[in-house]
């Protein structure tokens, strides 16, 4: 692990897995061992060089990084205010941010011994992620996920099963994210000997959200040095969309101890932040509650009966966040604002149409803010936003919301 990065491993979370109130392990005794075990692996992993010598040469030969930083100058040119850069997470293989964490957990469950990989996934990208490093290193995957995910993602349903993957569609509750991984540690739970389980984001018990946050962290280590190369300096804001919150923490972290840099993270504001919870802006309008084994804000209801978001975008469809987000709003190092359904349509169009680059729903939330922001900030003002999929998932998600039958788009 590069030194700039394992220093700041030093700032959080504690021994407890705690950022200031957020985090924590709240699961059954049956499950502790297992996560006291992946905690020491990990915790010995973070030093090893041999760990991340392996993690660098895939990262590199079989995902395709460092992901490029791209000037997206006809966007720049449209708002005629801040310069728009681009972190290029979607040429990943596989398309998305997903797999750089998938790999630092296929490696720790080798070394753990571990046979049988579990994952729950929302959008498909992080079922995708997992299917493909298990086909390559010949483990045995199943994927849980939500029905109503199964059916808005098909092509990344067919993308598992042609990997080699099982699909496990889940029926309880409205049938997505949420209920997938309450599925996936139901698995766990019983299948302890042989199984590890491959969490998509910065949830879940500790030690994951700090796992995945530092395997994600290599999209801001790159970002910051690729600033360096292009323009000489850091930016001055970095933006990012939140389902759980990993692409995000992956951006954000390296950029923490760098107070001049504004941090953004936007949030899935579905039909519009309202009472009837048709979003899944779980900071903006939720509150803290413990679920999937951390503290964190949560979409609830006065009861504290968690309440089905709402978000055209699979990905962001999670009534919960990152707890080390939750800390980092309250300290107030990160703003997190929404953006609704209809305007992340609108950013998608607009990217397709002068960029060229077909983005997925969920990093059109981000691009909607940039949109939104970068026409009243001065041209010298430099925004990086993390472009963490590319849309090829989400086209009939699309045509179904702009009218368009697919046989007719001509
Ligand atoms: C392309 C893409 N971006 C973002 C997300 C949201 O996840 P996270 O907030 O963990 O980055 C997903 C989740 O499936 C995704 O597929």
């Amino acid at each position: 692990m590069p030194d700039d990065l394992l220093n700041s491993f030093m700032t959080g979370p504690d021994e407890n897995g705690r950022f200031g109130d957020f985090g924590g392990r709240f699961v059954s005794e049956t499950l502790m061992p297992l996560i006291l075990e992946l905690e020491a692996q990990y915790e010995h992993a973070k030093t090893d060089d041999s760990f991340w010598a392996e993690m660098h040469d895939l990262w590199t030969h079989y995902v395709g990084r460092p992901s490029p930083m791209y000037f997206a100058e006809r966007l720049t040119e449209k708002f005629g205010g801040a310069k728009i850069y681009l972190k290029r997470d979607e040429l990943n293989h596989t398309g998305a941010h997903k797999i750089n964490n998938v790999l630092g957990q296929i490696i720790l469950a080798r070394r753990m011994g571990k046979t049988r990989i579990i994952a729950e996934t929302g959008a498909g990208q992080h079922g995708v992620a997992t299917a493909t490093v298990c086909a390559k290193f010949g483990l045995k995957c199943i994927v849980y996920m939500g029905a109503h995910d199964v059916e808005r993602q098909s092509p990344n349903v067919f993308r598992m099963k042609l990997l080699g993957a099982e699909v496990v569609p889940v029926t309880s509750g409205r049938g997505t994210l949420k209920d997938a991984m309450n599925d996936a540690l139901r698995d766990w739970v019983t299948n302890v000997d042989d199984t590890f389980y491959c969490i998509g984001t910065v949830a879940g018990p500790h030690p994951y959200p700090a796992m995945v946050r530092d395997f994600q962290a290599i999209i801001g280590k790159e970002a910051k040095e690729q600033m360096q190369a292009a323009e000489g300096r850091l930016p001055d804001t970095i933006i990012a969309a939140i389902g759980g919150g990993s692409n995000a923490m992956g951006l954000f972290f390296p950029f923490l101890d760098d107070k001049d840099v504004n941090i953004i993270g936007v949030e899935a504001g579905g039909k519009g932040v309202n009472d009837r919870m048709e979003h899944c802006a779980s900071l903006t309008g939720g509150r803290p509650g413990v679920l999937h084994g951390n503290r964190t804000y949560l979409l609830q209801d006065d009861d504290g009966q968690i309440l089905e978001g709402f978000s055209i975008s699979a990905g962001l469809d999670y009534p919960g966040i990152g707890p080390e987000h939750s800390w980092l709003h309250e300290i107030g190092r990160a703003k997190y604002v929404s953006i609704t359904d209809v305007e992340a349509l609108e950013a998608f169009q607009l990217c397709c149409e002068l960029e060229g680059i077909i983005p997925a729903l969920e990093p059109s939330h981000a691009l909607a803010h940039v949109m939104k922001i970068a026409g009243d900030l001065p041209a010298d003002h430099i925004i990086v936003m993390n472009m963490c999929g590319r849309g090829d998932k989400d086209i009939f998600t699309v045509a179904r919301a702009l009218g368009w039958e697919m046989g007719d788009v001509l």
